[in-house]
């Protein structure tokens, strides 16, 4: 009887711990199960591959052998070309001052210069924001980022703040901005479509982004016909954004200034 029940004591802990074994492993499986569907429809939830918005293309002698909305990306303008951004003809040749004339720059303004180079365009711009404004110098380039800031401590502008940004992303503050502009930058941007909707976020309601790019309706232009583009281009690739276009500026030797507006 005792041998019994200590049988029975005993058949019933391994019993137990059989049952006891099942349900953890039971647990464990609902567990996995669990973290799987939660991997799985996180990768779902992620936006679809660039596959969809870009496509695969020769590259281009100037070009990076991908394609946005009809035509082919071109190659980063690497640091090792910066002399040429700061080149004392530069005002003359582009005419900087009907440039900086078509941003309608007031002072308090917060203005981000996307693709900042050297700081060319922002030690510029900077002295009419002020009083109250602000420039950021974004760049994607450490290299070009170094080069921005010496410039910068040299001209001892200090409401120019330097910004090292990724490739798809411009890192700005959401909603503080009033004028995005981009110098001879858009048609480098191996991401434009999400550099676009990070600009986007960062601009205040009313915001106004403007599109400096050389004019690739105009044959005598010397540039390289990748580093162009074309108003009809530009209006193209701005109109999957709420944006509304306001106005192009022609009137400048190489470049035009094509200016969109935030929807509110
Ligand atoms: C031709 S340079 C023009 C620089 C400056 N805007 C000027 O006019 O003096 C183009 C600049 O865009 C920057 N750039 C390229 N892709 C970028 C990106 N995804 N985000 C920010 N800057 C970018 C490059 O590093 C380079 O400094």
């Amino acid at each position: 009887m005792r041998q019994g029940r200590l049988q029975g004591k005993h058949y019933h802990a391994s019993y137990q711990n059989r049952a006891s074994t099942e349900m953890n492993l039971k647990t464990c499986m609902r567990f996995i199960c669990v973290a799987l569907s939660f991997v799985i429809s996180a990768v779902l939830a992620q936006p679809s591959p660039n596959v969809e918005r870009y496509s695969q293309l020769t590259a281009s002698a100037d070009g990076i052998g991908k394609s946005y909305m009809g035509r082919e990306i071109s190659a980063v303008m690497g640091w090792q070309g910066a002399a040429w951004l700061e080149r004392q003809e530069r005002d003359r040749e582009e005419r900087t001052d009907l440039l900086l004339a078509a941003l309608m720059l007031q002072p308090g303004m917060v203005v981000a210069d996307i693709g900042a180079g050297t700081g060319y365009l922002a030690r510029r711009m900077a002295p009419a924001v002020m009083p109250g404004g602000k420039v950021w110098a974004v760049d994607v380039q450490p290299e070009m980022i170094s080069l921005l800031q010496a410039g910068v401590k040299r001209s001892g502008l200090t409401q120019i703040e330097a910004r090292l940004c990724s490739v798809d992303d411009v890192k700005l503050p959401a909603s503080s901005v009033d004028l995005a502009v981009m110098v001879d930058v858009y048609h480098e941007l191996a991401y434009p479509y999400e550099v676009m909707a990070s600009i986007l976020k960062a601009l205040k309601p009313g915001g106004r982004i403007v599109f400096v790019e050389y004019k690739a309706e105009d044959p005598l232009v010397p540039i390289k016909q990748l580093h162009k583009m074309s108003e009809a281009q530009i209006k193209r690739e701005a109109a999957v954004f709420p944006l509304d276009w306001e106005r192009t500026v022609r009137t400048l030797p190489w470049q035009h200034v094509v200016v969109f507006r935030k929807r509110n």
